[in-house]
């Protein structure tokens, strides 16, 4: 047989080869994630600006931003240690927008630890936060010479969205009312992008086309959205699993999907206690929540917000089934992305 023959053959073991580790080793890919985050070696002084770092890095969390840059990449290659440094960069970069994103919300704890601000305070919780930003461009940089520029672009772009995100976030704890159009938009902004950028450096590392590019973002975006939905969710109807502080979003008064929803089906009566409940000062924190959840009971807000998440999901699922990639490798991502839509932290 002419070798030529065997080439189809040869190629075709090889991938399902590829594909049968990849799906074999999200497991592995986690521990390896983990395995360089905790490789990166923080200088020891001054301690107070390293020591946080590692702290929050050290503390867990879901790696969910570098998994996606590496089952990204993974559609579209299998060497994927070379996209190790910039899922990295994505870790660091979301842990960093947590020290400060936690400093903003008053939120004592996180992955059931206290919050950098909480334990060292606020000044150190922006200066290691900084550091940590430099950190992820570091670690961005390693990226191959000739996919860098386009590498840096997106994150760049993510980067200021997310700050765009957030201010809005902060922007809409003192208004009375927010559209639900108004509050899409925000999280799209603090959250989604984040994801979309992790996807989106994944595949360019891989080498996939635009097309598919494009809709691995819009995947990304929705998934965002589903994600953020319920972890508004999580905030009111979680529990201690959580690792954070349940009812935090209350009692800072945010305008979540939640308090959108009760707001737009709420009594005249209603509608002004849930503008004022959080800041009254005759209440505790616990009458507070209580008092709150009561009023989204009555109007099914739980059930309202998850007939939400799962249209955004379904529409992330929808996108994710036309990318042309590797299919082992997609029905990995797609499973992986289902496995977290029934979470509890
Ligand atoms: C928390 O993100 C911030 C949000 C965008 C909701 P995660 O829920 O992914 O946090 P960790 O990293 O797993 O702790
Ligand atoms: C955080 O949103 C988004 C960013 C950090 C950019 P939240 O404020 O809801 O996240 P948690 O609930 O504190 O993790
Ligand atoms: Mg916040
Ligand atoms: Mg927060
Ligand atoms: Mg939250």
């Amino acid at each position: 047989m002419p070798l030529g023959c065997l080439k189809p053959y040869l190629e075709g073991a090889r991938g399902r080869y590829n594909t049968h580790l990849f799906i074999m080793e999200v497991n592995q890919l986690l521990s390896q994630t983990n395995d360089y985050l905790s490789s990166l070696g923080y200088p020891s002084s001054p301690e107070l600006l390293y020591r946080p770092v590692e702290y929050a890095l050290e503390a867990g969390g879901k790696r969910l931003r570098p998994l996606f840059v590496l089952m990204s990449y993974g559609l579209f290659a299998d060497d994927y240690e070379r996209a190790m440094p910039c899922a990295a960069a994505i870790e660091v970069f979301h842990n960093f927008t947590l020290l400060h994103d936690d400093i903003m919300d008053n939120a004592p704890l996180r992955r059931g630890r206290p919050t950098v601000w909480n334990r060292w305070g606020e000044n150190v919780a922006i200066l290691s936060g900084d550091a940590m930003i430099i950190s992820s461009y570091s670690l961005l940089a390693k990226a191959p010479a000739h996919l860098l520029q386009r590498v840096m672009e997106c994150f760049n772009r993510v980067a200021m969205q997310v700050c765009e995100g957030q201010q809005y976030d902060m922007d809409f704890e003192s208004r009375q009312t927010v559209e639900q159009s108004e509050y899409i938009n925000m999280i799209a902004l603090k959250t989604s992008v984040l994801f979309e950028g992790a996807i989106e450096i994944g595949a360019i590392l891989g080498g996939a086309d635009e097309q598919n590019i494009a809709l691995l973002k819009e995947f990304a975006l929705e998934f965002g959205l589903a994600f953020q939905l319920q972890d508004d969710l999580l905030d009111s109807y979680g529990d201690s699993r959580l690792g954070k502080s349940v009812g935090g979003d209350i009692l800072e008064g945010k305008k979540t999907f939640l308090m959108i929803s009760a707001l737009n089906s709420a009594t005249d009566e209603d509608r002004e206690a849930l503008g004022t409940i959080c800041h009254d000062n005759s209440l505790t924190s616990e009458q507070k929540i209580a008092h709150t959840l009561a009023i989204y009971d009555h109007y099914d807000v739980k059930t309202r917000t998850e007939a939400e998440i799962n249209r955004r999901f379904e529409k992330a699922l929808n996108a994710l089934s036309k990318v042309e990639a590797n299919a082992d490798a997609l029905a990995t991502l797609r499973e992986f992305v289902e496995g977290l839509m029934n979470r509890d932290k």
